[in-house]
C-alpha cells in the first residue's frame, strides 16, 4: 500500500512556488504553487487554456518564467536550460507526443538512450527496453513498424516509453488521453498506474479529470492560471458537489 498521508511525508521532491509565466502581455500563470512528493501521482487538472501545459513547460525549462521558484530535490531550476533539467532527472512527455515518424518503434526507443555512453549504461538501455516492452506488449509486436504509422494511442505509448528509457526521478505527462480511443486510454492509464507502483513519481496533466483522479494520489485544479482547489483525489471523487463546482466541464 502506498502512504497517501502527505502530512507524514518529508520534503517534496518537486515544489513549485508562486510561479508566474507570461506570453507577451498575456499572463498565463499567476502565483501557482504546488508540491509533488516522492512516489506520488499528482494530477494537475483544468479546462482548455487553464495553464496546465504552460506549467509543465516551465518546469522542464522549455519556456522562461517571470517569477517564482521551481525546487527540485533542493535545487532551484529557474534559469536552467531544458537539456540540463533532463539530466537532473525531470523527463517530460509533451502534449502531442512528438515521436520520430520516420523511425521504427525500436529506433525511437534506442534514440531515447542517447544520454547513455558507458558499457554498463548500454546494459541499462537493454534492460529498460525490455521493461517498456513488457509494459506495452503492443509496442513489442510493432517494433519494426514506422512510428508515424502507429495509431494515436500507440504513439502515446511510444512517447511514454521513450521517457522511461531516458529515465528520471519525476515524469511529467501532458494529456496522455488526448485524441485517443477510450479503450486505449484505459490501457494507458492502467500502465501509468503500474509504472507508479514501481516507485516512479509522476505529475500528470489531464482534462480527463475522472480518469486522472482514479489513478492519482493528490490533485490540483487550475483555473485561468491559478490553483483553485487542491485535495486528495479519492476525497474529491467522493465529493460530488466540489467535483462539479471545480471540474464541471471535465467530468
Ligand atoms: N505560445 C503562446 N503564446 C501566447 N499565448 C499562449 C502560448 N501558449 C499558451 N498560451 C496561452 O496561455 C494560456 C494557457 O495555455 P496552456 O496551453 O498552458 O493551457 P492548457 O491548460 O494546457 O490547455 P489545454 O487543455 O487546451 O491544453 C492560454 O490562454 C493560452 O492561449
Ligand atoms: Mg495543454
Amino acid at each position: 500500500m502506498k502512504n497517501n498521508n502527505r502530512s507524514e511525508k518529508k520534503n517534496p521532491i518537486l515544489e513549485v512556488e508562486n510561479l508566474n509565466v507570461s506570453y507577451g502581455k498575456i499572463k498565463a500563470l499567476h502565483g501557482v504553487s504546488f508540491q509533488v512528493y516522492n512516489g506520488e501521482i499528482v494530477s494537475l487538472l483544468g479546462s482548455n487554456g487553464a495553464g496546465k501545459t504552460t506549467t509543465l513547460n516551465a518546469i522542464s525549462g522549455v519556456i522562461p518564467t517571470q517569477g517564482g521558484n521551481i525546487n527540485f530535490m533542493g535545487e532551484n531550476l529557474v534559469g536552467i536550460k531544458a537539456h540540463k533539467i533532463v539530466k537532473k532527472g525531470i523527463v517530460h512527455v509533451p502534449e502531442g507526443r512528438h515521436i520520430f515518424p520516420e523511425l521504427t518503434v525500436e529506433e525511437n526507443l534506442r534514440i531515447a538512450g542517447y544520454l547513455f555512453s558507458h558499457a554498463d549504461e548500454k546494459k541499462l538501455l537493454s534492460e529498460r527496453m525490455d521493461y517498456v516492452y513488457s509494459l506495452f506488449p503492443r509496442l513489442k509486436e510493432r517494433m519494426r513498424q514506422m512510428g508515424g504509422t502507429l495509431s494515436g494511442g500507440e504513439q502515446q505509448m511510444l512517447a511514454i516509453s521513450r521517457a522511461l528509457i531516458t529515465g528520471g526521478d519525476v515524469l511529467l505527462l501532458d494529456e496522455p488521453s488526448m485524441g485517443i480511443a477510450p479503450r486505449l486510454v484505459e490501457e494507458i492509464f492502467e500502465t501509468i498506474f503500474t509504472i507508479s507502483k514501481s516507485g516512479q513519481t509522476i505529475l500528470l496533466v489531464e482534462q480527463n479529470a475522472m480518469m486522472a483522479m482514479e489513478i492519482s494520489d493528490y490533485c490540483y485544479v487550475l483555473e485561468t492560471g491559478s490553483i483553485a482547489f487542491e485535495g486528495v483525489s479519492k476525497a474529491l471523487m467522493e465529493n460530488d458537489a466540489i467535483a462539479r463546482a471545480y471540474l464541471g466541464e471535465s467530468l
